[in-house]
This record gives C-alpha cells, sequence and structure tokens, in this order.
C-alpha cells in the first residue's frame, strides 16, 4: 500500500486530501463530519474581524458542474468562531488550519487570538477580498508574519494578474501557498423570470468545481516553478485522478469546497482512497513520488516537426462517425464504416482523437 502521508512546514497530514475553507466547514459539526470522512487535514471556514451578512440565495448550480456563490466569509463572529474551533480541536485528530481575512490590520487583530486560544496547526489567509495590486497583497502577508509564530500559507486568487511576481515576493512572508480561491465574478440566472440565482447585487457571483480545475491547475503549476514553498492546489477535485493532477504539477495537497457541498463529507477519503490505489495500481509507493511528475514529464514531451496529422488506428476504429461531425476541417470522411483522414485538409488540432472513445486516433508527423 502506498504511503499516503505528507509532511508541508513540519505538519503531518494522514493524506494529502484537505478541506478548503467554505460551508463544509463553517463549524464544529461540520469540522468534524470532515475529520469522519477520512479528510486528511482541516482549514477553516474565514473568519474576519466583522461577521459577513451575505444577501440570499448564497450557493446555486450552474454549467459545467460548477457552484456559484456569493457567500464573503463567515457569518460567526471572532468569539464564536474560536468557540466552534476549539469544541472542533477536541474532536479531531487531524492538523487544524484557521482561515482568515483580509486587512493587515485585521491580521494584527486576528492572528494573536487564534494562537492563543485555538492553538492551530497554521493559518491561511485568504486574499480573495484584497485586490490585484501586489504591494497590497504583500502588506497583509507582512502583517501576518509580524503577528504569528505559526506556520502561514496564503491563498491566491485566479484573478492576480502577476501570480508568479506575487508568489516570488510573498514567499519571503509565507510559509505555503494555496491556489485557487473561486473565479470571478460571474453570472447566472433564470430566463423565463429573469432571476439571478444569487442575491447579491446583481446576481454576481464566484465560480467553483470542476469548471475552475484547469485554472488551478495552471496557477498551481506557475507557482511551484518559481519558488520553493509548498503550494496546495484547490479547485474543481471531485475525484482521486483530479487531485493527482495537482500533485503531479507540484502541488503537495489538495483542498476541496464544492465537491463536499455536491456530495458530502465522504468525498475526502473516497478521493484519499482512489489516490491511493492508483499510486498502488501505477507502482509508485508514495504520494511524494509522483510530485512534480508533470515538470519531469514536460521535458521528454513530444515536439512535432512541422503540423502533425491525425492517424486512425483502423483496427480500433468502430465507424461511430463520432471523430467525421467533430472535425471542422473537413479532414475526416467514413470509407466502409471506417474514419479516413484527408491530410491536406488536416490541420492538426487534435481534437477528434479526445471525441473518440476507442482510442483509434492520433497525431503524427508528416511524412
Ligand atoms: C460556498 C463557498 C464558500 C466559500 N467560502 C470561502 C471562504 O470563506 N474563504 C476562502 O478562502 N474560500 C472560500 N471559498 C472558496 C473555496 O475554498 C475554494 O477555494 C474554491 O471553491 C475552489 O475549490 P472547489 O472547486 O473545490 O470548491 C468558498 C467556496 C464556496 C463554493
Amino acid at each position: 500500500m502506498a504511503d499516503m502521508e505528507v509532511k508541508i512546514n513540519g505538519i503531518k497530514f494522514r493524506n494529502p486530501v484537505l478541506t478548503a475553507a467554505g460551508p463544509n466547514v463553517m463549524d464544529a459539526k461540520h469540522m468534524i463530519g470532515a475529520f469522519n470522512g477520512g479528510v486528511g487535514g482541516i482549514v477553516s471556514k474565514t473568519v474576519s474581524v466583522k461577521p459577513a451578512r451575505d444577501r440570499r440565495p448564497t450557493i446555486r448550480k450552474t454549467v459545467c458542474r460548477g457552484l456559484v456563490n456569493c457567500e464573503t466569509w463567515s457569518e460567526l463572529s471572532l468569539e464564536e468562531m474560536v468557540e466552534e474551533l476549539v469544541k472542533a480541536k477536541e474532536k479531531i485528530d487531524v492538523p487544524l488550519i484557521v482561515s482568515v481575512g483580509y486587512t493587515p490590520l485585521d491580521m494584527k487583530k486576528l492572528a494573536p487570538v487564534i494562537e492563543k486560544e485555538v492553538q492551530p496547526d497554521a493559518i491561511e489567509f485568504s486574499t480573495h477580498y484584497v485586490g490585484k495590486d501586489i504591494e497590497p497583497l504583500l502588506a497583509v502577508a507582512k502583517a501576518l508574519r509580524e503577528s504569528t509564530e505559526l506556520p502561514i500559507w496564503m491563498k491566491i486568487s485566479p484573478n492576480t494578474p502577476n501570480i508568479e511576481r506575487l508568489a516570488v515576493e510573498a514567499s519571503a512572508y509565507v510559509d505555503g501557498f494555496v491556489a485557487i480561491n473561486s473565479f470571478g465574478p460571474v453570472l447566472d440566472f433564470d430566463i423565463e423570470t429573469f432571476e439571478p440565482v444569487l442575491g447579491s447585487e446583481y446576481g454576481q457571483g464566484w465560480l467553483s468545481g470542476q469548471a475552475i480545475l484547469p485554472i488551478a491547475l495552471r496557477i498551481v503549476y506557475q507557482i511551484a516553478s518559481v519558488q520553493s514553498k509548498p503550494v496546495i492546489g484547490v479547485g474543481g477535485v471531485e475525484k482521486g485522478k483530479d487531485a493527482i493532477k495537482f500533485l503531479m504539477v507540484g502541488a503537495s495537497a489538495v483542498q476541496i469546497c464544492s465537491a463536499a457541498i455536491r456530495y458530502g463529507h465522504s468525498i475526502y477519503g473516497k478521493v484519499a482512497s482512489e489516490i491511493e490505489k492508483w499510486l498502488d495500481e501505477h507502482g509508485y509507493s508514495s504520494v511524494e513520488e509522483i510530485r512534480n511528475l508533470y515538470r519531469e514529464g514536460l521535458k521528454k514531451r513530444r515536439i512535432y516537426e512541422g503540423v502533425p496529422v491525425m492517424f486512425v488506428d483502423e483496427e480500433k476504429c468502430t465507424g461511430c462517425t463520432l471523430c467525421v461531425r467533430a472535425c471542422m476541417h473537413g479532414a475526416l470522411y467514413m470509407d466502409n464504416k471506417i474514419a479516413k483522414v484527408i491530410p491536406e485538409n488536416c490541420i492538426g488540432c487534435g481534437y477528434c482523437q479526445d471525441m473518440c472513445n476507442f482510442d483509434a486516433m492520433y497525431l503524427i508527423d508528416r511524412q
């Protein structure tokens, strides 16, 4: 059985699947639920100096297996959240990381209270409402660094324009990065009633879930490429294979929010056991062994000479015609129930390969 334990800033996690800040960890009951669901570590819902007051509805389903939400941070006061965290800590036997937000002054007020009253393993701070400029983001990191001895993790928002520069400069203050927060603002509504799905000002909100997974992968890759502090990947993890992608682009662990809202607390243990199964099946003995494999793989990646052309493995082609319908370039046709390529029309885009359910298509260099 593969070793699932991971160590981040010296903190041991029984597996690399953590909670992400959200309603899935809004109070002690939910944090204990996550622990019982097999989570490797708990990051709590973001608390700030003032409780949030969010207009309802706050969480809705949208396209691409996504969620939209207009939750800001916890509606509990600091005192109430501390009480919940202390209660949870008594019952959970995994590391506890407290999420806080937002300004430098907030950090100075929140961190000493949390460190003293809760004694968590680390503090994560959300940059979601701090803006896009690097200087204010660094000021928050610096303020938190000056306010606690605990390891601190900076949670990055996907809208931050120069993520690599931010990661390099912030690594002077923080012990790790978490990427990403939800994406947006976004909008969705009902075309019959014109009702926005969310209760915010004009229905705007934040997108999370499977729809943002590729954005998160790119950002984790970027952060892990330019500095050496650990990165925790979050955005769209629903399955072991999603988590494995994050680990391969350089993440030390993953977090889950939307899938826990959708499927319940058992999702953490399910994703962890799917990772373990995959590692076992592929002959890896630990999570650590697959970290950064994508980066390694990139070095050996196939580079085509000029424009490649699609090849059809006729033994595997079932004549389903999906590839022909998908080709925008008129480069495929059916001949006797087998897909054939017109090389001069094929621009090597690769899309038909993804439409084929039978692994019958792949790109090759032109003869
Ligand atoms: C309803 C909801 C509330 C959230 N609240 C917070 C929060 O309080 N603090 C925070 O840093 N992120 C918050 N997030 C963002 C998640 O922690 C996570 O970064 C994002 O949703 C992407 O992960 P996912 O696709 O697994 O949900 C929230 C997300 C959702 C859906």
